[in-house]
Order: structure tokens, then C-alpha cells, then sequence
């Protein structure tokens, strides 16, 4: 499994991952920067492809890149984004989120995407990666920890118990 930068040949993959969450009762795709809200592809890696640098940053936004996660026949099995900084509007949702698609999941491929993702986050020159989860979400809980994630505090999100990890890269 590789994170690939999404690219205008990823269209019709990427339509049919999105749809694969909605198949499976699943609205939200996290870490997908609004895939999960948009029809238009071309909009869409237009909006992420600027989310990259300083100088095109959406400016309600921080700077922020987003990967597929391909396995190794190049199918699109996640998706998940750095941001790079934190604002006072994303101190409970962190640097990072990502989904799996339904039906590629418990094959260990959110370990190595944020794996991958740690990595990435270091050779651009960040220290520490600050992920939330709900207290409930076991298997991203395990998937933070497995990464070195260390419970740094806790919050309540729309009424339901949610922590915050600090991974040291
Ligand atoms: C969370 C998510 C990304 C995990 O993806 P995944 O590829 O299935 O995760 P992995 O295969 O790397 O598994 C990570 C760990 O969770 C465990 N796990 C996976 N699914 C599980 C489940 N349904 N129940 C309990 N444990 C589970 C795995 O066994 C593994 O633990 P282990 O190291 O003890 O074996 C995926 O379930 C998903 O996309 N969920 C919806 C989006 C979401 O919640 N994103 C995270 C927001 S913070």
C-alpha cells in the first residue's frame, strides 16, 4: 500500500470509493477534506491540489494535504489528510483524519496509512501530530496507538466522550 497525491486519472476510482461508504449506510467520509460532499471531482481536486500550499490555501482554511491510500494493484482503498497546523476551530479534530473503505477494512491498511502519514509529516519539518477520535471508535483508537499515539485529554464531541492522542514523529 502506497498514499498517492489524488490526480484527474483518479476520477472514476474515486467516484466509486466514495459511493462504496454511501452503499454501506456511511454519510461522512473522514479525512476525504469533503468528497463525501461534493459531486464535482474536478472542483474537488481543484480545491485539495490549492489546500497544499501557503500561497493557495483556501484562506478559512490551513494548509493541508490529502492522499489515496492504492494498494498494490493501484485500487483505491483510503483516504486521509495532513494538516499541518492547527487553528482554534480544529484543536478537537487534530491534524489528521482517514477512513477505509467498507469492504477493505481489518486488513491492517489505517495502521500503515498513518504510518506513511507520520513520515510525510516529518519531512515537512512537524514535530508531533495531534489525532481525535470518539472513545468509542475502537479500531482508530488502536490505529492511533499502534502508532505511538499517547492520550494527551480528553473532550466531550456532540455529547459523546472523545480524546485527543500526541504522536511524536
Ligand atoms: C477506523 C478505520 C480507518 C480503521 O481502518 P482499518 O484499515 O480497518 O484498521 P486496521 O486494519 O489498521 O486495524 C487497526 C486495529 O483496529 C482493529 N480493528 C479493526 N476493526 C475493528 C473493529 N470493527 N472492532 C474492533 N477492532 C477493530 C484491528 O484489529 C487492529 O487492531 P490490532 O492491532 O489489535 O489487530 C476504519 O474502520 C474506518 O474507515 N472507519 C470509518 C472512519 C473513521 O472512523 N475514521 C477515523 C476517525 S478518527
Amino acid at each position: 500500500m502506497k498514499l498517492i497525491r489524488p490526480s484527474a486519472a483518479h476520477k472514476a476510482q474515486a467516484l466509486a470509493f466514495r459511493q462504496e461508504f454511501y452503499d454501506h449506510g456511511e454519510q461522512v467520509i473522514n479525512g476525504s477534506e469533503l468528497l463525501d460532499q461534493t459531486d464535482d471531482y474536478d472542483a474537488w481536486l481543484e480545491s485539495v491540489t490549492k489546500n497544499t500550499s501557503p500561497e493557495t490555501v483556501n484562506p478559512d482554511w490551513v494548509v493541508t494535504d490529502t492522499f489515496f491510500a492504492a494498494d498494490d494493484t493501484g485500487t483505491i482503498v483510503g483516504i486521509i489528510d495532513l494538516r499541518h497546523t492547527l487553528n482554534d476551530f480544529l484543536r478537537d479534530f487534530g491534524n489528521c483524519g482517514y477512513s477505509v473503505r467498507p469492504t477493505a477494512r481489518r486488513k491492517g491498511y489505517a495502521t500503515e496509512m498513518l504510518r506513511q502519514l507520520c513520515g510525510i509529516a516529518r519531512d515537512a519539518g512537524l514535530t508531533e501530530l495531534h489525532l481525535s477520535v470518539e472513545r468509542s471508535n475502537t479500531p482508530s483508537v488502536k490505529t492511533i496507538v499502534r502508532n505511538g499515539g499517547v492520550l494527551e485529554r480528553s473532550f466531550v464531541f456532540e455529547g459523546e466522550p472523545a480524546d485527543i492522542y500526541r504522536i511524536a514523529l
